[in-house]
């Protein structure tokens, strides 16, 4: 009888505690990783690009423009952010407007302009997320 209660209570307990956890859950802000699954969705129309060997200039830089608009958010997306890591956000809008800059007219040239902003995507990832 004892044994059943526990389980009982067990079980309750568990349930509350997944209600709670999913709520927590949806209450999380999406903003911030909404922000990165679409620098996410821009750097693979890049990447696939690049793969089908079709690297157009007008798309490429419409692609690395769409990215720098976006770096530029990160602060905002991730206000408690500490300083180090808003230095990085910065890091990656300069990476991409060299990248822009640079006007990539072919998969190689593309493919260059990249190294350094995937670069600055893998030193943030690293460490914060
Ligand atoms: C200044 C730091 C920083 C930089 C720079 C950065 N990211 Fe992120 N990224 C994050 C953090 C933090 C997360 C985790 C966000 C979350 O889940 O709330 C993340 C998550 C992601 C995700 C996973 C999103 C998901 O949950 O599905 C993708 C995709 C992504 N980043 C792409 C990129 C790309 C591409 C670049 C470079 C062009 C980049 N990020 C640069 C901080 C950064």
């Amino acid at each position: 009888m004892r044994a059943a209660l526990l389980i009982v209570l067990g079980l309750a307990i568990g349930i509350l505690g997944t209600v709670f956890t999913m709520r927590a859950l949806s209450e999380r802000n999406p903003f911030p990783e909404a922000l990165m699954v679409t620098m996410g969705f821009h750097r693979h129309q890049l990447q696939q690009a690049v793969k089908g060997q079709h690297c157009d200039a007008t798309a490429n830089l419409d692609q690395l423009q769409h990215m720098q608009m976006i770096a530029a958010d990160i602060p905002a997306a991730f206000p408690d952010a500490p300083q180090p890591f808003k230095d990085l956000s910065g890091k990656l809008h300069s990476a991409l407007q060299t990248a822009a800059q640079s006007a990539p007219a072919d998969c190689p040239a593309l493919a260059a302009a990249l190294k350094p902003v995937d670069q600055t995507c893998h030193e943030c990832h690293q460490q914060y997320r």
